[in-house]
């Protein structure tokens, strides 16, 4: 029987609730397929900052690094000034473990639940790539004159060969392996004639950020030289926006910087049903990587089990994809897309027509 030791950090809010219910999922796959996951619990968070004034001890990250992955639930306290739980805790874990990888799968699991006119399934159905470790997240920069009149701030995008170049490589790999078995549907017939089985798409603003985002265009045309089958597409961050909603079918991965892909990503959770589905990885492929439901702490919603679980559920599955285990990966999402399907009458707060430990309990069941 393989076993996994998984780190789990329930965190702020609803954090640990959503948490609780992907964990019973997890079991349940756990024993469907023969798998041993052994969780470890962390108490990182707005509460334990309150009682000990420490945002995170030094132990955590070579705590964190024994562990091959890490379920986190949320990050954010009502009673702590924002960034303060955000950067020291979430960043600081993102940047200090290098995980270089912020991967957001964007997939409509029912069209009840899409925001946009018409738009089924199969027309969302694509992966964000986004850079974790630069970027305008460095925290670069400062301030000259704080609090006179002429008072400056600089915010600094940092942006180096090696950390684009390591993200492009694993968005290629990632679009070479994605339609493997078939072409994906988006591609034009002269694009499946010259040999091409995927796109990826960088998302940028050359003509604007032009020192920035020069160096992604020409690594993106570098790297992906050496991956003959994906079609290479560019679009303006801008316009990214824009065709998220309109022709959200254009797209099979993307991929994108820090900032552009935190602001987009959050564009595509809700074109996918909401925060109440969306989950992500914060992936460093050789190492110690996170997996996340994207919502936030959603503190009006602690303690009173009306919290969507199904995006930390998600997080789970792709936690379990990321460790090897596909097929129990693929077991979760797909129950999730049946529970969805055939149970729920939103995926909002409040109005899923269950509970939070009942949407738990129904996906366990039904795996
Ligand atoms: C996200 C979040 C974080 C980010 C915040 C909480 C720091 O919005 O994971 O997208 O900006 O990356
Ligand atoms: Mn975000």
């Amino acid at each position: 029987m393989k076993s996994y030791n998984i780190a789990v950090i329930g965190g702020d809010g609803t954090g640990p609730e959503v948490i609780a219910e992907s964990m019973k999922v997890l079991k349940a796959a756990g024993q469907k397929f023969k798998l041993k996951l052994n969780f470890t619990d962390f108490d990182f968070g707005g509460e334990r900052y309150k009682r000990t004034g420490e945002v995170l001890p030094d132990s955590a990250v070579p705590d964190l690094q024994k562990f091959p992955a890490i379920l986190l639930g949320a990050i954010g306290h009502p009673d702590v000034k924002p960034g303060i739980l955000e950067k020291g805790i979430l960043l600081r874990l993102r940047f200090e473990m290098e995980q270089y990888i912020n991967l957001r799968p964007v997939r409509l699991y029912d069209e009840r639940f899409c925001p946009i006119k018409d738009k089924k399934p199969e027309d969302i159905d694509f992966v964000v790539v986004r850079e974790n470790n630069e970027g305008l997240y460095t925290g670069a920069g400062g301030f000259v004159y704080k609090g006179t009149p002429h008072e400056v701030a600089v915010q600094e995008s940092i942006n180096t060969r090696r950390g684009i170049e390591r993200c492009l490589t694993y968005a290629f790999e990632l679009a070479a392996r994605r339609h493997k078995d078939k072409p994906w549907k988006g591609l034009k017939p002269e694009d499946i004639a010259a040999g091409k089985t995927a796109q990826l798409t960088l998302s940028g603003k050359t003509n604007v950020l032009t020192y920035a985002f020069d160096l992604w265009e020409r690594a993106f045309h570098e790297v992906g030289a050496k991956y003959p089958t994906v079609k290479r597409d560019y679009a303006h961050v801008d316009a990214t926006t824009m065709w998220f909603v309109k022709n959200p079918e254009w797209f099979d991965v993307i991929v994108t910087d820090n900032m552009f892909g935190d602001i987009i990503t959050d564009l595509g959770a809700m074109i996918q049903g909401g925060m109440g589905i969306a989950a992500g990885g914060n992936i460093n492929p050789a190492g110690t990587s996170m997996f996340e439901p994207i919502g936030g702490s959603a503190p009006k919603y602690t303690g009173k089990n009306v919290i969507n679980p199904l995006a930390a559920i998600c997080a789970g599955s792709m936690l379990l994809e990321h460790l090897g285990e596909n097929k129990a990966a693929a077991a979760i999402e797909a129950t999730v897309i049946k529970v969805v399907r055939e149970k729920l009458k939103s995926l909002a707060a409040g109005k899923m027509g269950y509970g939070t430990t009942q949407v738990g309990d129904l996906v366990a069941e039904a795996l």
